[in-house]
């Protein structure tokens, strides 16, 4: 043990002492600095970012992972994008899609070719234009219209209610119509088996996941070893879902008559396939997968989060309604045209989503060849943990950056300051930034406007309002309760002026 430390720590000075390395702590021989993340490795690493600078790196199990932090993020997945495009070849990353996943994949030729179809596609189907705007703006409004109703039955039958099943299932539903043309009942337990198990999926491919830098602990039994056997359960039962939709599909398929995303990729990705003479291959699923999949987690913690922190500002709650109110009338629900009258709730977007950061590391990435940063040297196939949660809390960036304040991103004239909401950073940057940032941010607006214009959201006043969370890729708060009332009728909830897409049917 002796020999092993003292080999250990004169390794570490050795290092401290070469400049070409980023600096880092000290690091346990075989778990590393594993036991220092703590329940918030990004707030670890911001800690580490005042000893050692923005660029630093630690050692987990056996694993090297350099950590950028502040202004070197841009440096890295903007000026030299390509070289820190890749990603690790984790464990679990080889479970997700049956290792298929061009989100979790290495950066090939490929995973280029996968990407560009999946980003036209997500597109065509929501902000490629406005027909295609319309068209999604009626499914977020009718399912939002749905879940809002649903709200106010449960407040109903329980005063409170804890929403985060409902967030689920409806986020979920959004993207299934988008994605195959079917909502689902939020009795379903098959749907809801499928989408309800977000947590166990993130909590184990965030940046830190333990099993992925051991992958020594699961060959004996141990509580990773368990995590990480739910985990690849429930990653095959989620690609079997989506698998059965692409069989479905392909049999009543008419490529003149495009009905839903899973038809775009059956097009496109076959046409591919047999332009480059690829072998007879299921490659729609794993794409359809990925869209559906990063879109109902990470959407359904942002309205979370939303939720939350309606109820525990209930003055902001209050300015919402106030901006909505004066520029849509009681006569029908806000709409995406709107958007531009509504700087107020977009500000409020902004803010959550920079002041939760609620993605606080993006998935991990990979260095592709040699390379330096910041004057560091960075050699091929090292970890690189990429921190979004320190730009977004820089003080040199942002005025009190623990505190809450839409107000920060409005101008003067109480415009929507557009160089302010640009230096959020919660889709990531470069080659790998997330391709459905513009239908999320539709969707949150659309949802957001809609209940100000439409509900009251309170909190039991038995429990305060905390704003605690559990780490993993999205952080998601503690389980709260609400209380849903409407602020006047249920006329527009229940007339719904917004029908979904004829190609859309609801499977009871
Ligand atoms: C509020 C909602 C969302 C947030 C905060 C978010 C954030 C992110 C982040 C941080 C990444 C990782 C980027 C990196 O590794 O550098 C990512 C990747 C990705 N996101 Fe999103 N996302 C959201 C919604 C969506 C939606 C709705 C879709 C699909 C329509 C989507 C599809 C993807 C895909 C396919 C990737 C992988 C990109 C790649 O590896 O090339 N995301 N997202």
């Amino acid at each position: 043990m002796t020999l092993l430390v003292s080999l250990h720590l004169f390794r570490w000075l050795c290092r401290q002492r070469s400049h070409s390395c980023p600096p880092g702590p000290l690091a346990w021989p075989v778990i590393g600095n594993a036991p220092q993340l703590g329940n918030a490795p990004h707030l670890y690493f911001t800690r580490l970012v005042k000893k050692y600078g923005n660029v630093f790196q630690i050692k987990l199990g056996s694993r090297t992972v350099v950590v950028l932090n502040g202004g070197s993020i841009k440096q890295a997945l903007v000026k030299q994008g390509s070289d820190f495009s890749g990603r690790p070849d984790f464990t679990s990353f080889q479970y997700i899609s049956n290792g298929e996943s061009m989100a979790f994949g290495n950066s090939t030729d490929w995973w280029k070719v996968y990407r560009k179809v999946a980003q036209s596609t997500v597109r065509m189907f929501s902000t490629g234009n406005p027909q295609t705007k319309k068209t999604f703006e009626n499914h977020v409004l009718s399912e939002g219209k749905e879940l809002l109703r649903l709200f106010l039955r449960k407040t109903k039958e329980d005063k409170y209610f804890q929403p985060l099943t409902y967030l689920v299932v409806s986020t979920a539903n959004i993207m299934s119509a988008v994605c195959f043309g079917k909502r689902y009942s939020y009795e379903d337990e098959e749907f809801q088996q499928v989408v309800g198990r977000n947590d166990q999926f993130t909590k184990t491919v965030g940046a830190g996941s333990i099993v992925d830098v051991m992958p020594w602990l699961q060959y004996f039994p141990n509580p990773i070893k368990t995590i990480f056997e739910n985990f690849k359960k429930l990653n095959l039962e989620f690609s079997a879902f989506v698998r059965d939709k692409v069989v479905e599909h392909r049999k009543t398929i008419d490529s003149s008559t495009i009905r839903d995303m899973t038809d775009a990729f059956i097009v496109a990705l076959d046409q591919i396939r047999d332009k480059m003479g690829l072998p007879e291959k299921d490659y729609v699923s794993s794409t359809v997968g990925d869209v559906f999949g990063a879109s109902q987690d990470t959407l359904s913690t942002a309205l979370q989060w939303i939720i939350l922190i309606l109820v525990k500002y209930p003055e902001i709650q209050v300015r919402l309604q106030q901006e909505v109110d004066k520029v849509v009338d009681r006569s029908r629900v806000p709409a995406i045209e709107d958007q531009q009258q509504l700087p107020y709730v977009m500000a409020f977007i902004y803010e959550v989503m920079r002041f939760t950061s609620f993605v606080p590391l993006t998935i991990p990435h990979s260095t592709t060849t040699d390379t330096s940063i910041m004057g560091y040297t960075v050699p091929k196939n090292t970890v690189i943990f990429i921190n979004q949660w320190s730009v977004n809390h820089d003080p040199s960036n942002w005025s009190q950056p623990d505190i809450f304040d839409p107000e920060r991103f409005l101008d003067q004239s109480g415009m929507l300051n557009k160089d302010l909401t640009g230096n959020v950073l919660l889709f990531s940057l470069g080659k790998r930034r997330c391709i459905g940032e513009e239908l999320s941010k539709m969707e949150l607006f659309l949802l957001t406007a809609l209940i100000a214009h439409q509900c009251n959201i309170t909190a039991d006043p038995a429990v305060p309002v905390k704003l605690g969370y559990n780490y993993g890729l999205t952080l998601k708060p503690h389980a709260f309760s609400v209380a849903v009332s409407v602020r006047d009728d249920m006329k527009l909830l229940e007339v719904d002026t917004s029908q979904p897409s004829s190609d859309s049917q609801t499977k009871e």
